[in-house]
């Protein structure tokens, strides 16, 4: 089988295909050939099949039609601008975040060949006014481009499954932490940062206050949610392929505990806390009450603890040869 990793140069779209690599199946079948495709050129990932590169940009209909080919069984599509450059680059998240999802739908319309699309949306997609807790049946809401260019994004998904020209499924990811390498520009940066910085002897500052509480998964539990997701039969998923992935909702404060029972009191103290006025509009939309019910029901799961997530970041991350 043939899968492709569209965003594969970032950072779930890198470990994803480690991931893959390293099981070598997918859907019960042997991967022969694993393609990762990126606007950068992504990084090349060891395995015993056959591994492309390719760069691809999923806001020109040409580049993506170059990309996708009949043979490809399962698409991942995790390309996208996140929250703060959307927000700050309006054009720039309609092309990519919305035409390009569309494109990519398209190009599998136009081959004809149903191919299995799995849709990287985010919680983003639900905010400002509505009840808590939210489900996966709760109305979508989103209070950033960022959100509501995912939620057309999950529309789109929905739709072309239930015409029969992709078998698609979508998860909002919950926030994506420890997150490695260099901050990217979500306005959840912090959330990484203030635990990967001060874990490497580094200082890092965050803007909200320790009772602040968020969403979380550790991008190890991402990644295998990302594959049984891909697993899942059609027909259980039911007439809405879009839900909510598993996290856990962790204050600030409980994360740096857990981050000083891992490693010892010293990287807390390398915390600095500053506002950051231009995140706080985002912040506020945000609701964090949330029910992954589909996706539990159906085998994802959340990390055992906020430990376990530091564990795993130090483990895969850290430690020399991590995924
Ligand atoms: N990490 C999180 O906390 C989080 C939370 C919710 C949703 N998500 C979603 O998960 C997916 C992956 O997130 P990530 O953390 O790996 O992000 P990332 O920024 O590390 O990776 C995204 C990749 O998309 C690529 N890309 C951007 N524009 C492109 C274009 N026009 N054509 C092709 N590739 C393009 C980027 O170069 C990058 O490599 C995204 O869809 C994101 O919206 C992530």
């Amino acid at each position: 089988m043939k899968v492709l990793i569209i965003g594969g140069g970032g950072l779930i779209g890198q470990k994803l295909a480690r991931s893959l690599a390293a099981r070598g199946t997918l859907r019960g079948a042997a991967i022969d050939t694993l393609v990762l495709a990126d606007i950068v050129d992504p990084a090349p990932v060891e395995a015993s099949c056959t591994v492309e590169t390719t760069r691809c940009d999923i806001a020109d209909p040409a580049s993506v039609a170059a990309t996708i080919d009949a043979d490809t069984d399962v698409i991942y599509l995790l390309a996208a601008i996140v929250s703060a450059h959307a927000e700050e680059d309006l054009d720039a998240g309609l092309n990519i975040n919305m035409m390009g999802t569309l494109n990519v739908l398209q190009r599998c319309r136009e081959l004809g060949t149903k191919p299995v699309l799995v849709f990287t949306s985010s919680i983003a997609v639900n905010g400002g006014d509505v009840p808590q807790p939210y489900s996966d049946y709760t109305a979508l809401n989103p209070q950033t481009s960022y959100g509501a260019q995912k939620a057309i994004g999950e529309l789109l998904v929905n739709d072309f499954s239930r015409r029969g020209l992709i078998d698609g499924r979508g998860f909002r990811l919950p926030t994506i932490s420890v997150r490695p390498g260099k901050p990217n520009r979500a306005a959840s940066g912090f959330m990484s940062s203030i635990f990967r910085e001060p874990l490497q002897g580094q200082s890092a500052n965050c803007p909200v206050d320790p009772d602040f509480n968020h969403y979380y998964l550790s991008p190890r539990k991402c990644v295998e949610n990302l594959i049984k997701g891909a697993e899942l039969h059609a027909e259980d998923l039911g007439q809405n392929r879009c839900m909510v992935m598993p996290g856990r909702v962790w204050t600030i404060q409980q994360m740096i505990d857990a981050m000083t029972a891992v490693a010892g009191p010293e990287p807390a103290t390398r915390i600095t806390w500053e506002k950051q006025p231009e995140i706080e509009p985002i912040l506020k939309g945000w609701r964090m009450d949330v029910r992954a019910d589909k996706a539990e029901a159906l085998g994802l799961e959340a990390d055992a603890s906020f430990e376990d997530n530091i564990r795993y970041f130090l483990e895969d991350d850290i430690a020399p040869g991590g995924a």
